[in-house]
């Protein structure tokens, strides 16, 4: 039942203390996240864990990309989504102001800074893909975020999954020399939440779930 409890503790953290992360927590957490499932076993994820002065490094590079080709935070869909779906994240939002109001931010700056910041979270992982691999491949990428995320809430570790990065998968690249070959699939911010920030008090609503469901018997 534990993990009940953690799927429904868990929520992204955005704002995280400066503590450092054990180098041996990590390590027990990729190696109990590296027991997700995957098609024929393929275990295609690679995880390149970036902590210490070398994370500041990187969102330094990544802050100074943002305000050069000021790519914000959106759901990068490739046509018109669905009104239902559109109406979630702006309620979403809409849940989230009162807290920007009360931390006197504007809410664009904070999400977008904050995400290239990784939220001034001590450890940032990227999960990376071989572009030997199709597209059907992300579904097993998926699962293993999804572990690592409740993986890290059952070791009093708070998370935010950071997807914007991806826009600056370049930048990234050169400078953790992680090769052509590639592909930065997803970022996550890790580490000790800061519960003296009121943005983590902020926990966001789901659809009802009938609403998600549709019945064929
Ligand atoms: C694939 C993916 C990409 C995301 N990218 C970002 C991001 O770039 N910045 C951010 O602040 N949150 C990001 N999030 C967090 C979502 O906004 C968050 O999961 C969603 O609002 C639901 O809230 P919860 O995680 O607290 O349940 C991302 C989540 C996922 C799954």
């Amino acid at each position: 039942m534990e993990l009940i409890k953690a799927i429904q503790e868990r929520k992204s953290f955005r704002a995280f203390t400066s503590d450092p992360i054990p180098r041996e927590t990590i390590q027990e957490i990729l190696k109990l996240v590296s027991q997700a499932p995957s098609a024929i076993n393929l275990q295609p994820w690679e995880f390149v864990v970036v902590a210490g002065e070398e994370k500041e490094r990187l969102s330094r590079r990544l802050i100074k990309a943002y305000k050069e080709k000021q790519i914000s935070c959106g759901p990068g869909n490739v046509k018109p989504m669905p009104k239902t779906v559109t109406q979630r994240a702006a309620k979403t939002l809409e849940m989230m102001n009162p807290f920007f109001e009360e931390m006197k931010v504007d809410p664009n700056q904070f999400i977008n800074e904050g995400s290239y910041n990784f939220y001034g979270a001590p450890v940032a992982i990227l999960i990376c893909l071989d572009d030997s691999f199709p597209k059907a491949r992300l579904v097993d990428i998926g699962l293993v975020l999804g572990y690592l995320l409740l993986v890290a809430h059952e070791h009093g570790l708070g998370t935010c999954p950071i997807g914007l990065i991806t826009a600056y998968e370049d930048e990234i690249k050169e400078l953790l020399n992680i090769p052509e070959n590639k592909m930065v699939v997803i970022g996550v911010a890790l580490g000790y939440p800061d519960l003296k920030s009121p943005i983590n008090r902020f926990k966001s609503p789901r659809e009802e779930v009938g609403k998600l469901i549709r019945w064929i018997d």
